[in-house]
């Protein structure tokens, strides 16, 4: 009997998948077909796979060429599959020659002609049409946005705008798009907003931006005010738009999968979290000049809530807020301790004390720990009683990061509300709200 072997992502399953698997079936006698997970994509750098693992799977079972499926979970797998299943034939598509030359050396490697204009990518193009984006602002954060939503197919960073023409001049130059200062034509300009300005414009920006029926992704934090969000998220639903916050460690594979490992159970019953986040910061730049908006918590605040409110959910019993100041009154370090019915938990950030930025999530039955920059999670791993007993885990981050969150914009505005789970809206009410209590805290 002879066994072929190949594999695909199957997104959007289209005929040039098809006629891929009605041939490599005819190469011999027993197919085996490997499908990509979720993650194994992302971590490829395949990132906007609209259809879900087991929509795949169904696919490919449909054409009835499949008599076996397995799924393709990592880098090296071809390898050990070959072994293991005895396969006398690798095939895939002529995109692929000479990628896999190597495997010659254990089995039959065929290059099957790719069907012509047509692709998931292509589909996917079309499914989505383009999507103009307009930046609101132009500090630090939306120069990397440029580069990041670069790599992300599905969108064209089109526009800028900022209130004083010379700071959309320069921006727009230097990233070759174009700059505006007047806001009602750089609305006619683009399909979704982000919006990368100074915190305390968001509120206004999100409802003008969603009354000129645009999705928005917002910065974090998006708002500093509970009534704020709760009203900015009414109104988005109400026009049918997507308002998304940004808080990219949100969106990134290794904290998804770290909170399934926190929530799996091999911890037992989460108890105590600490996040911590410090960043050194020029004493020159905004953060620790602006007396009104500056500060350490309201700048990295959203960061080390995030794991706190995924573990221990949004409702707190009690919140105290600890702080050191610089003798401009701003917050230079800030420890905010929340007390939940079933656990504990601190999340620290400073602009001006440096400290070890790891996360730690202490469960019933052992620990979780995630050294530095744990926001960007790549690496994290769980200990027992009994030391010697460690599991170790690691996951892709690509670029800055930011790519995630913007591709699962896109998602959404494709399958609306489908990724969602990942920051929710009563999740960001919730950091609203707790800036709004520091906010409140701080001034008296
Ligand atoms: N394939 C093909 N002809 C096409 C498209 C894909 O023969 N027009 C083959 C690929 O070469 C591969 C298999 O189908 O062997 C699965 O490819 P996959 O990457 O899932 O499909 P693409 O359409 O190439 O996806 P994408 O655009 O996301 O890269």
């Amino acid at each position: 009997m002879i066994k072929v072997i190949t594999y695909g992502t199957f997104d959007l399953f289209h005929e040039g998948h098809y006629r891929l698997l009605q041939r490599a079936k005819a190469l011999g006698d027993y197919l085996i077909v490997g499908v990509t997970t979720e993650s194994f994509d992302k971590a490829r750098g395949k990132l906007g796979v609209i259809d879900s693992l087991m929509t795949r799977i169904e696919n490919v079972k449909k054409t009835g060429f499949a008599d076996e499926i397995i799924i393709e979970e990592s880098v090296g797998q071809k390898f050990s599959d070959i072994k293991k299943y005895n396969i006398d034939i690798f095939t895939v598509g002529s995109d692929w020659i000479g990628k896999f030359d190597y495997i010659n050396d254990y089995c039959k490697v065929v290059y099957l002609e790719r069907t012509k204009n047509i692709s998931s990518t292509m589909l996917r193009e079309q499914k989505r049409h383009i999507q103009r984006i307009g930046i609101i602002g132009t500090g630090r954060i939306a120069n990397r946005f440029v580069v990041e939503a670069r790599s992300v197919s599905g969108v064209n960073v089109q526009s800028v705008y900022n209130p004083h023409p010379n700071s959309a001049a320069k921006f727009s130059e230097k990233w070759d798009i174009n700059p505006y200062s007047d806001l009602e034509e750089f609305y006619k300009d683009v399909d979704v907003i982000y919006i990368a300005s100074p915190h305390e414009t968001h509120y206004e920006y999100i409802k003008t931006s969603l009354e000129h029926g645009k999705h928005v992704l917002c910065e974090k934090p998006m708002v500093l005010k509970k009534s704020e969000a709760e009203e900015v998220f009414a109104y988005a639903k109400e026009k049918d738009l997507i308002l998304m916050e940004g808080i990219k460690t949100a969106y990134c594979p290794g904290f998804h999968r770290l909170l399934g490992v926190a929530h799996s159970g091999k911890i037992g019953s989460i108890r105590n979290v600490e996040a911590c986040f410090t960043k050194l910061e020029d004493p020159k730049h905004r953060e620790l000049i602006d007396t009104n908006y500056g500060g350490s918590f309201l700048e990295l605040g959203s960061y080390v809530m995030l794991p706190i409110f995924k573990l221990f959910g949004e409702e707190y019993e009690d919140l105290r807020f600890d702080t050191i100041k610089s003798e401009n009154g701003i917050d230079i370090f800030t420890k905010a301790s929340f007390k939940f019915s079933t656990g504990l938990a601190t999340a620290t950030c400073g602009l001006g004390v440096k400290s070890e930025g790891r996360l730690l999530i202490s469960g019933t039955k052992g620990y979780i720990i995630v050294t530095a920059p744990w926001w960007k999670t790549t690496y994290f791993e769980v200990h027992y009683e009994n030391p010697g007993e460690v599991e170790k885990y690691s996951e892709t981050f690509l670029g800055d990061g930011l790519r995630y969150e913007i591709n699962d914009f896109l998602m959404q505005l494709t399958n609306r509300g489908v990724n969602d789970f990942k920051l929710t809206r009563s999740e960001s009410i919730a950091m609203s709200s707790a800036m709004e209590y520091f906010l409140k805290d701080q001034r008296g």
